[in-house]
């Protein structure tokens, strides 16, 4: 199959761990007799410092024209002071790359290897046998984009406002979503909301009610935010997906990814209407390791291993590059993340290569 890829590297580490899933992806493409094309474009403060936006309209008519997006990492904290809060890369990139894109659905796994269960911030026993929660958050609605939204005034009447919108279109569409991923794993699908106090959760649940009642085949359970962040570090392994609203899920799959202690090593992707999807490592530009090789592109490598699943419909392939992964890791390869005590920890390109390698021949290990 011929596909275009749009591959926006960014700032910090973004560059050298998008090379590696560039690198993953060609070999999946070697492998399995793909023709995959890739194409680069500037986003983030590297994009500002080239031509002033941290979003060139080349860079978002690129993402348009091609079948799914490899995006590394935006932002450079120490940058922010002297940049005008609208024209930073989360509110001028991120989330007009998120909202001209139709990308809805945020898939965020947290998954934590059984053979890496040291890496947890909770008891070991919690996590026994491994992790694997999928949360589904919504990504164009709720506090983000409501409207009206700003500030007002002076002094002690100075006001600011956030809008809280959803409507039953919307809901729809992220519950329809979660059903199908969780109708491909363990079945078991739980709602969260705030529906004790919220208008907006009130509707979710409602609608969430009725769309699920197409899927009988789904142990379906809903759940109060406030609850669900507590289940979360008491019994994680209770939860299969999870599905709620933009800011709920913002905080909560932080709180999921932080389970697994490898924030290094988890994929996302968002999705839209169509097959179209843009990947990226959970994890952010960390600029105080960028250039030196340290970075741990495993999260990127994932995550171009769902764009094969969820934007080319190829199982097989994203299977092979999880697969790979875990190959790699089970035989003990490290980056320096991961094992901070050894002096011998991969580079990144070295990772890079050790799995580009296992999902071309995984006999090999
Ligand atoms: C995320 C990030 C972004 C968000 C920020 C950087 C705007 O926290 O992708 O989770 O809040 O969506
Ligand atoms: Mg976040």
């Amino acid at each position: 199959m011929r596909k275009k890829i749009a591959v926006l590297p960014g700032d910090g580490i973004g560059p050298e761990v998008t090379q590696e899933g560039v690198k993953a992806l060609k070999a999946a493409a070697a492998r399995f007799g793909h023709d995959f094309r890739f194409a680069e474009a500037e986003v983030g403060y590297a994009a500002y410092d080239s031509s002033g936006t941290c979003l060139p309209a080349d860079t978002l008519a690129l993402c348009k024209e091609s079948d799914a997006v490899l995006f590394g990492a935006v932002g450079i904290p120490a940058r922010d002071p002297q940049t005008p809060p609208a024209d930073r890369p989360e509110m001028a990139a991120l989330l007009p790359l998120r909202q001209k894109l139709g990308l809805f659905a945020n898939l965020r796994p947290a998954v934590l290897f059984p053979f890496m269960v040291d890496a947890t911030s909770l008891k070991p026993e919690l996590v026994e046998g491994g992790l694997d929660i999928m949360v589904v958050r919504e990504l164009l609605g709720g506090l983000y984009f409501g409207e009206p939204k700003g500030r007002e005034g002076t002094g002690a009447t100075e006001r600011a406002v956030d809008s809280m919108i959803y409507t039953a279109g919307e809901i729809e569409r992220i519950i329809h979503t979660a059903a199908r991923v969780a109708m491909k794993r363990k079945k078991r699908l739980c709602s969260v909301d705030k529906a004790n106090v919220l208008a907006t959760s009130q509707l979710w649940r409602d609608v969430a009610t009725r769309v699920l009642q197409q899927y009988p085949d789904l142990e379906v359970t809903h759940m109060l935010v406030d609850n669900c962040a507590m289940q979360l570090v008491r019994s994680p392994r209770q939860f299969d997906v999870i599905v709620t609203e933009n800011t709920f899920g913002d905080i909560l799959s932080d709180e999921a990814a932080m389970l697994t202690g490898s924030l290094g090593m988890l994929p996302s992707a968002s999705l839209g209407e169509g097959a179209f999807g843009l990947y990226e490592p959970v994890h952010g530009s960390a600029p105080d390791i960028a250039g030196l090789r340290l970075a741990n592109p495993i999260a990127t490598i994932l995550s171009a291993g769902m764009m094969l699943r969820y934007s080319f419909g190829m199982e097989r392939e994203a299977d092979a590059v999880d697969a790979a992964v875990a190959l790699t890791l089970g035989s003990g390869a490290r980056t320096r993340d991961l094992a901070p005590d050894s002096k011998n920890g991969l580079s990144t390109d070295e990772m890079g290569s050790r799995i580009a390698e296992a999902i071309v021949d995984q006999r090999g290990l």
